[in-house]
């Protein structure tokens, strides 16, 4: 089983960025701990602060992976384009938010993506990565 986690833009800061909302635990950090759930899955990992590179990336897992987990972060409220590349693809999407959404500014509670998800999670802080994995595996 592959399972391709995309990241969006300011994620890479993680750990540093408003930990009050996000947390205090790098990406980089958690990823071991996911993928240490998981041992029989293979998991690749892309972080982008462009949106471009974010499209290339769904069209590159998409058609490959088994299902992809993504947090577009503030592209999901603006990013046709992702949400259209979401659209194209073969593999189940898992939309995943760090924050609740739905408890912050108006903004972002449009999200491009969640009507092309399989399904979404926010407000569970990073956990939210393992309980999509849990949902892709079945
Ligand atoms: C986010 C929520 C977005 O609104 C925000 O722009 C982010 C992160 C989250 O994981 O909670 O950058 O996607």
């Amino acid at each position: 089983m592959k399972i391709a986690i995309i990241n969006g833009p300011n994620l890479n800061l993680l750990g540093k960025r408003e930990p009050g909302v996000y947390g205090s635990q790098s990406f980089e950090e958690y990823l071991p701990e996911l993928k240490s759930i998981f041992p029989d899955v293979t998991f690749s990992y892309f972080q982008s602060n462009i949106e471009g590179e974010l499209v290339n990336e769904i069209q590159r897992v998409g058609f490959e992976f088994d299902g992809i987990i993504i947090n577009p972060a503030a592209y999901t409220h603006t990013s046709v384009a992702i949400g259209d590349a979401i659209a194209a693809i073969k593999a189940p999407v898992i939309e995943v938010h760090i924050s609740n959404v739905h408890a912050r500014e108006d903004f972002r509670k449009l999200s491009h993506v969640s009507a092309k998800a399989r399904g979404s999670i926010f407000g569970l802080g990073l956990k939210g990565y393992e309980l999509a994995v849990k949902s892709l595996i079945g």
